[in-house]
């Protein structure tokens, strides 16, 4: 199995309810694949309260911690993994700050909500924390694995 580095990183992004029941989706997608960015993973699924809970596992003393878990468990998700290049930091900024007014406009955030509890999207914070969220939410056969070598137009 290939390394999750260089062009191969990966990351997991996933459209909260808002965003599906906001029909964001498809423009959520397009931000990405516009980027350069290929998609490995994609799936709507409405997330079990065992896999919430095991996601925001580091989140469980904040006061926002059941009111987030109830929110995510509101509607079906679209989870998805991207890769490429460095794509950890650049999702978070193509995200855009986790409060909507701190997003800049441009940013996913900045430009669709305005609300810190509805706020469309969640995209990992490290790579660590990729690879963790990914394991949790995929199975390795729901993972493509592409030839990055084949994508001159995108990489040198
Ligand atoms: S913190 O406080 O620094 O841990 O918060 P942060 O790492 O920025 O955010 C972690 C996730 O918690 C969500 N969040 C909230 N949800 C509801 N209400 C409030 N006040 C709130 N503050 C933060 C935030 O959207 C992050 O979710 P994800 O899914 O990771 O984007």
């Amino acid at each position: 199995q290939t390394a999750w580095t260089g062009v191969n990183e990966r990351t997991f992004v996933a459209v909260k309810p808002d965003g599906v029941q906001r029909r964001l989706v498809g423009l959520i997608l397009n931000r990405f694949e516009q980027k350069g960015f290929k998609l490995v993973g994609l799936k709507l699924m409405q997330a079990s309260e065992g896999l919430l809970k095991d996601h925001y596992i580091e989140l469980r003393e904040k006061p926002f911690y059941e009111h987030l878990i109830r929110y995510m468990s509101s509607g079906p998700v679209v989870a998805m993994v991207w890769q490429g290049f460095n794509v950890v930091k650049m999702a978070r900024k193509m995200l855009g700050e986790t409060n909507p007014a701190d997003s800049l406009p441009g940013t996913i955030r900045g430009d669709f909500c305005v609300d810190v509890s509805r706020n469309v999207v969640h995209g990992s914070d490290s790579i660590q924390s990729a690879r963790r969220e990914i394991l949790l939410w995929f199975r390795q056969d729901e993972l493509i694995c592409w030839d990055e070598s084949a994508e001159p137009w995108i990489y040198e």
